[in-house]
């Protein structure tokens, strides 16, 4: 079978990560005769506004949506305000889309130290779920006024819809994958109007998933605690703004951004391609240099392929990459290596090879 995928490496680092994961992906469809993909190079980003005063050009989302999955490395770049590159490329994605799962699971894998020292590895396993379709990110408000008298109104919307699908996918995630407990972020004590109605929302559907243990915390307890606690963190859904921040919180607890895979998708209609992209931003401090690691890039290559149906090749890919971090051996300075970004795409496909 041949898929269709729709690449974007984008800006920074994220050309140099993604590169990695396509050489994964051609590895497999070596091993696997029939798994096949057509990649697709669009060269939209930030390099490509600087030219067309454009993310992507007009009617992108028309040339995406024949894609089965769009693969993207990062977007973002110095010369240009970070609010004009995303909301030009990313979100326009998952809005346009409706990809309303954003998944962004993290593992302490065996090789991997967590900056907390008492916790054992492989004893820490969190997925994040993100709404990806509103909340926070809702493109709605305003600046007016000038000098003293500015003022900017930022509204989030928040739908019964919208919550209830987020919130029902996390229980039957968890129930699917055997895992025992969800846990619900908000900050309903300062956000009364949709926090309030998320965590009413929570309660009802929590109520038809009786085998699974909820949990419903606020924000800034939730960031003290999956520091203090994360293992008692399994599965956590929270909307837009507080899962992007988690994510970043779950990955800094496992081993950094450079092992934090993502993906967003439409579980109930694929009329439009699922986004995978890792969690990590487009790094300028380290872009150009050969220091990214891409194993979160290749992580979410697995989850493209879980997205795409091909569960065999996705965990030919998971234990390649699970291999390559406990051999200890190449490896990013992230990790506190000396490898660089390239060879450790090298050592994940002559990992596969062995198998
Ligand atoms: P970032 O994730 O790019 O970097 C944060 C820190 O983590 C940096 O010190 C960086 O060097 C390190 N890091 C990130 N990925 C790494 C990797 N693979 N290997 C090793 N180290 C890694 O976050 P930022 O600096 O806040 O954002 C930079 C730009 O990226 C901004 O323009 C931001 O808007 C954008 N951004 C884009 C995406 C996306 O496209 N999906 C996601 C987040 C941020
Ligand atoms: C992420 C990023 C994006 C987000 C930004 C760059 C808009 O931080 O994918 O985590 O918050 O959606
Ligand atoms: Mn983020």
């Amino acid at each position: 079978m041949t898929h269709q995928i729709a690449v974007i490496p984008g800006d920074g680092i994220g050309t140099e990560v993604i590169s990695e994961g396509i050489k994964c992906l051609k590895t497999l469809s070596e091993i696997f005769k029939n798994l096949q993909f057509q990649f697709d190079y669009l060269p939209w980003g930030s390099e490509y506004h600087l030219r067309h005063g454009r993310m992507m050009p007009e009617g992108g989302l028309e040339i995406l949506k024949s894609f089965d999955a769009i693969y993207l490395g990062a977007v973002g770049d110095p010369r240009i305000p970070d609010d004009i590159t995303l909301h030009g490329l990313l979100l326009p994605i998952k809005f346009g889309f409706d990809l309303y799962v954003g998944l962004r699971p993290v593992t302490l894998f065996k090789g991997i130290e967590s900056p907390l020292t008492h916790i054992l590895q492989e004893e820490i396993d969190i997925v994040v779920i993100r709404e990806n379709t509103e909340g926070e990110y809702s493109n709605v408000g305003g600046i007016s006024g000038i000098g003293e008298g500015e003022l900017a109104i930022q509204s989030g919307i928040f739908t019964r819809k919208g919550i209830e699908r987020i919130i029902t996918f996390a229980f039957q995630y968890a129930r699917e994958k055997g895992r025992k407990k969800v846990t619900s972020v908000t900050k309903s004590n300062a956000q009364r109007y949709g926090m309030v109605l998320w965590d009413r929302i929570f309660k009802e559907v929590a109520s038809r998933f009786p085998e699974i243990k909820t949990e419903s915390k606020l924000i800034d307890a939730a960031c003290m605690d999956v520091v203090r606690n994360p293992k008692g963190y399994d599965v956590i859904v929270a909307s837009n703004l507080f899962a992007d921040i988690l994510s970043d919180l779950t990955a800094s607890v496992t081993g950094g951004m450079g092992l934090a895979p993502g993906a967003s998708f439409n579980p109930k209609d694929k009329t439009y391609p699922g986004f995978f992209d890792p969690v990590h931003g487009s790094a300028p401090d380290i872009a150009g240099k050969g220091l990214a690691n891409p194993i979160a890039a290749i992580l979410t290559a697995k989850l493209m392929l879980d997205y795409l149906g091909e569960k065999e090749a996705g965990d030919l890919l998971y234990q390649a990459a699970k291999q390559n971090l406990s051999e200890k051996k190449v490896r990013t300075m992230d990790l506190g290596g000396h490898s660089r970004t390239n060879e450790v795409g090298d050592d994940i496909v002559r990992i596969l090879r062995s198998f």
